[in-house]
């Protein structure tokens, strides 16, 4: 937990401390396409409460909406290329403006570059917080492109309806975004979570995680 004091000097002759505790929670969980980053933040948004940030369904949102951003950002993720930085980061700054009285993010899908790792580090700065851990998930590249294909069949997504797609979003991952956690790996906060298995056995190691940094 961080305490940030602050004097506050009404007048010449008060002066008063605030002790002002930050106790937010956030995490960021990490991995490449089809890893389980959905599936696993659905249980633990409930389980620890906090507000789920997914840059992939705030685009999709936008998307079906049929905004400008949206028709921007879809002709990136149809190739399965990620879209500009500017764009998610800014997507982010508004989510995190208009959640204010939350007890902790959990970002899905974000950061994804370098520059959107240190972007979010700045906007948490300002609201006096920063990120706890980031849990990152590991599975070999056959299975996740086992369950992308599996999940085409019925998801609808357009990214998900050919293994070429699916295989560019994987080589996006490995060019762009594996190297975010050499990042938070400077500050000590990854953890590596082995991310095949039953669902339920990931969701416990996740919190056992989660559990050892509350506590
Ligand atoms: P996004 O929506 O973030 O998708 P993704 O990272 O490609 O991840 P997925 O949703 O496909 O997989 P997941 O890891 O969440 O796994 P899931 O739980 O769904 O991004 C989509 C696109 O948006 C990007 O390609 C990019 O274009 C753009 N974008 C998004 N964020 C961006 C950013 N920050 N910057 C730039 N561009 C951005 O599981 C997958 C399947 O596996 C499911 O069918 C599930 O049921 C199954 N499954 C889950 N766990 C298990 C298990 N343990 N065993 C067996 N099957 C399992």
């Amino acid at each position: 937990m961080l305490f940030v004091k602050a004097i506050i000097n009404f007048n010449p002759y008060i002066c008063v401390s605030l002790k002002v505790s930050i106790t937010m929670f956030n995490i960021i969980l990490f991995g490449p396409p089809g890893s389980g980053k959905g599936t696993q933040s659905e249980k633990l948004i409930e389980k620890y409460q906090l507000k789920h940030l997914s840059t992939g369904d705030l685009l999709r949102s936008e998307i079906t909406s049929e905004t400008p951003l949206g028709l921007e950002a879809k002709s990136f993720m149809d190739k399965g290329e990620l879209v500009p930085d500017e764009v998610v980061i800014g997507m982010i700054s508004s989510a995190l403006d208009a959640n204010t009285h939350v007890k902790g993010f959990l970002f899905d899908g974000f950061p994804r570059t370098a520059a959107q790792s240190e972007a979010l580090d700045k906007l948490l700065k300002l609201k006096l917080t920063e990120i706890s851990a980031v849990l990152a998930l590991e599975v070999s590249e056959e299975e996740l492109v086992k369950r992308l294909i599996h999940r085409g069949l019925t998801s609808g997504r357009s990214d998900d309806n050919s293994e070429a797609v699916i295989r560019a979003r994987i080589g996006e991952y490995h060019k762009k975004t594996a190297m975010v956690a050499d990042y938070y790996q400077n500050f000590d906060k990854v953890v590596l979570i082995k991310g095949e298995g039953t669902v339920e056995e990931i969701f416990s190691n996740l919190c056992n995680e989660i559990d050892k940094r509350l506590s």
